[in-house]
């Protein structure tokens, strides 16, 4: 049989635990039902899996010099569900609303077709239940520190993507995410009496001089063949209509596909932030966050990947999506290691599923559940074939 076959033959299955851990959605680094029901599941597929990461949970399946690892992130996010499903959250304020009850119900999906392969597989896939996607730091970084990489050549994720139908899978050789950053811009400039602004130093005014001069960093700087995006989320200063305020303080994110761009920007902000503040007798301080980077896809595993999914869904269901300005933390690993991350489509308004990640109503098409495990499974094993990568 197929792993496609094999994959629906286990629907039920995997419907049942994406299903009950959609009920009990936990946050970031408070995965502790969840791991314990991954840690069970494994255990009675005869699996030893270990806890790592505080939340998360590791086990290998398989043996031999050549290890893949794969990944699911299970963590939910801080928001109300909208839904009448049956099995909607029933911890107020949490919803798995961006599909990683989907992603970890799939790696389980995964455990079990391999697990069944016993002997007859040709090295070691690790399956890696990560902790704390939606938060940074994120748990990738805490897992790699560790050794969950440790004696692994290639690492293999992927996303459910409510931009493609289901069905559809999407590869991308390079930059697939951007490196999603956030900066807060303090100005001290000296309060005083709105009828005697010669007294004073009015931050308001720096702040709007600043959030223009800012604004062209971007247009000015960084190569036009480049996407990138600085945007100022919050600005807030002042407390009445006839007093000028002594500080002002700005937010946003600043988002990049490439370190280099990142770095400028950076720098460009660092000049901009400092010299119109000074200009004017005010003080400017940027605080500059680095967020996660950019999940970089390496070019001979992402054509590997599409050769196996085309071969097992047809030419038609791979496509190649624009890379998204939003951050994933499974950037970390592609920094370690060779590997790929892939989009899974799961939009299908006739179940309701046509809502955008992070949404009160998002939910996913369960179809897509086999899938997902299928290729999870399929192309594991085909990077287990592959030749160590030169370090
Ligand atoms: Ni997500």
């Amino acid at each position: 049989m197929s792993w496609m076959d094999l994959a629906v033959q286990m629907s039920p299955q995997l419907v049942a635990w994406r299903r009950h851990l959609h009920q009990y959605p936990e946050l970031s680094f408070q995965e502790y039902r969840t791991q314990e029901y991954v840690m069970d599941a494994l255990s009675s597929l005869g699996l030893k899996p270990q806890p790592l990461g505080q939340t998360g949970v590791v086990a290998d399946i398989g043996e031999g010099p050549r290890g893949v690892a794969v990944r699911a992130d299970i963590d939910a996010l801080p928001l109300q569900e909208e839904s009448s499903y049956e099995f909607r959250s029933q911890n107020a304020g949490v919803m798995h609303a961006c599909g990683h009850d989907g992603h970890t119900a799939m790696l389980l999906g995964v455990a079990a077709l391999l697990s069944n392969q016993g002997p007859h597989l040709p090295g070691r896939v690790r399956v890696m239940f990560q902790p704390a996607e939606e938060k940074i730091p994120g748990g990738a970084r805490m897992l790699i520190e560790e050794g969950v990489l440790d004696n692994i050549d290639r690492v293999l994720g992927l996303h459910l993507s409510s931009d493609l139908p289901t069905g559809q899978v999407g590869t991308r050789v390079g930059p697939a995410t951007a490196n999603a950053d956030q900066f807060t811009i303090t100005i001290e400039g000296k309060g005083g009496h709105g009828a005697k602004p010669e007294q004073a130093v009015d931050p308001v005014v720096v702040a709007a001089e600043l959030v223009l001069g800012l604004q062209s960093i971007v247009s000015r700087n960084i190569t036009s063949r480049h996407a990138a995006v600085l945007t100022i989320g919050t600005l807030h200063s002042g407390s009445n209509f006839n007093i000028i305020a002594s500080r002002a303080t700005l937010t946003g994110t600043v988002r990049t596909f490439w370190m280099e761009d990142r770095q400028l920007i950076k720098s460009r902000m660092q000049t901009v932030v400092e010299h119109v503040c000074s200009a004017h007798g005010a003080v400017g301080t940027l605080n500059y966050l680095e967020g996660y980077p950019s999940v970089v896809n390496s070019p001979q595993e992402t054509e590997m990947a599409g050769n196996v999914i085309s071969r097992m869904l047809g030419q038609g269901a791979l496509v190649h999506p624009e890379a998204l300005m939003a951050g994933e933390d499974f950037a970390y690993y592609l920094q370690e290691c060779p590997g790929t991350f892939l989009s899974l489509g799961c939009r299908n308004p006739g179940v309701g599923a046509q809502y955008p990640h992070h949404h009160p109503q998002f939910t996913l098409d369960e179809a897509a559940l086999p899938t997902g495990t299928a290729i999870l499974s399929a192309v594991a094993l085909e990077f287990l074939t592959m030749t160590s990568p030169t370090p």
